[in-house]
């Protein structure tokens, strides 16, 4: 086989085969196909698209090109949880206490944040002496004594598409459906994943800033999911403002503990039963959906799920006394309001912006070699449909830093506000199956 010709087949809108497919793989794996060939791929592939089979393929391929993870000795269905991004987006903290209380297996690989988006690892470090570095064996113990653990996600998870994420990045590749479809999937069923529920996100915070691009994503998702024997369901949920109050490491694990007894933010809440209620379906601990939402409403009521968090912590050396009294979280030196310079009702919180304020705090990174103030962040006091005065709070700033000027600047024009009241905001757009 030589690679000009699958280049030329695919340049001309044609199907490339299974056998096709594991050679071009195979050698951006093993580096025997020059990045040059490999990126003219990438582009014949961004204005030729995949069928559902080529792309299946195509995440197979990239799922086994490297080291994968065996979850069998772990009873039960492994249902893993997706979320293609968002701002201030604290649902993995809730709904692995959420889901495992109700006695279904989270065996979680989470990512650290970048730009404007946050990740659930930094998060969890927030958490004094919290640890990340489990050997597989701890990892795979822990989730069976105590149905969950989170660990950082392997280096030699599927080599192949963080080689071709790279070359996307730089040959204006990355928004191509099959691309991103096959890149997400491939790591879920490198990471051992038997069913998946996706997040995907919609606004200006997301990576797919319209609904149709979402629904065509969550689409190819389910499609390949259904096409390799791994059950998936995803929701299209808002990014049109940041998820809950709270943006900002130690911030957002307040905001965990707060929606884990039952007294956080509405749309944290509801995103975190939606989505768990998927899993307990998926994983077997329900029937149906509103049966498993009832479930996960109960273990929050009775303390199931705090407890649980509180076992998930101690298990990975996490002090819980912070669960007892958030106080103990690393707290910013500075705590400085954002005030609205006129009155009316908050129409869009651009969540973008408002990702980009909080990691110029010092809560995320710039790069991925910028280092993390865990105490920084942004408390939202205002959220889209409420009304404002003038010279009242939209936002506190948490942080350590002095010159902030730019980023008060950059809070505030994040905030829309309007005379009239806005329509009421849809958290949840859609859920496709199969
Ligand atoms: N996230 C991924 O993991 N891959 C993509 O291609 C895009 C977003
Ligand atoms: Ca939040």
């Amino acid at each position: 086989m030589r690679l000009v010709d699958l280049l030329s087949k695919k340049r001309d809108g044609g199907i490339l085969t299974r056998e096709e497919i594991h050679f071009i793989v195979k050698g951006c794996t093993d580096n025997t196909i020059p990045d040059y060939q490999l990126s003219a791929w990438l582009m014949a592939v961004y204005f030729q698209g995949m069928n559902t089979e080529e792309v299946s393929n195509l995440t197979m391929e990239m799922a086994h090109s490297g080291e994968t993870v065996d979850l069998s000795s772990i009873q039960g269905i492994k249902v893993d949880k997706h979320s293609t991004g968002g701002v201030g987006d604290t649902t993995t903290l809730v709904l692995g206490p959420l889901v495992a209380a109700c006695g279904i297996p989270v065996a979680k690989m989470s990512g650290r944040g970048l730009g404007h988006t946050g990740g659930t690892l930094d998060k969890l470090e927030a958490i004094p002496g919290f640890h990340i570095e489990l050997s597989t064996q701890q990892f795979i113990d822990n989730v069976n004594h105590n149905q969950l653990a989170v660990i950082g996600q392997s280096k030699d998870l599927a080599p192949a598409d963080k080689k071709l994420y790279a070359l996307r990045d730089v040959t204006a590749t990355v928004g191509s459906i099959p691309l991103i479809a096959s890149s997400i999937m491939s790591k879920k069923i490198a990471a051992g994943a038997d069913a998946i529920v996706l997040d995907v996100k919609t606004g200006t915070g997301a990576f797919m800033k319209t609904e149709a691009e979402a629904e065509a994503l969550a689409q190819a998702m389910v499609n390949i999911g259904s096409q390799l024997g791994r059950q998936t369901i995803a929701l299209i949920s808002d990014m049109s403002q940041p998820l809950g109050y709270a943006i900002g490491n130690a911030l957002e694990v307040r905001e965990a503990i707060e929606t884990l007894q039952g007294r956080g933010p509405a749309d944290l809440t509801e995103l975190s039963l939606t989505l768990g209620a998927h899993m307990l379906v998926l994983g077997g601990g329900s029937d149906h959906y509103e049966a498993a939402y009832k479930k996960l409403q109960a273990v929050i009521e009775n303390g199931e799920a705090l407890a649980k968090m509180k076992q998930f912590v101690d298990s990975q050396g996490g002090s819980t006394e912070v669960i007892d009294n958030p106080a103990l979280l690393p707290q910013a030196k500075y705590q400085i309001a954002v005030v609205s310079r006129c009155e009316g009702y908050v129409e869009s919180i651009h969540s973008e912006e408002i990702g980009i304020a909080a990691m110029l705090l010092g809560a995320g990174r710039a790069t991925q070699q910028s280092t993390i103030d865990l105490s920084a962040g942004i408390q939202l006091i205002k959220k889209t449909g409420d009304y404002v005065m003038a010279d009242e709070p939209l936002a506190i700033m948490h942080t350590n830093n002095q010159n902030l000027d730019a980023i008060h600047e950059k809070i505030i024009s994040a905030f829309a506000i309007s005379n009239r009241k806005p329509q009421p905001t849809r958290l949840i757009y859609k859920t496709i199956h199969h």
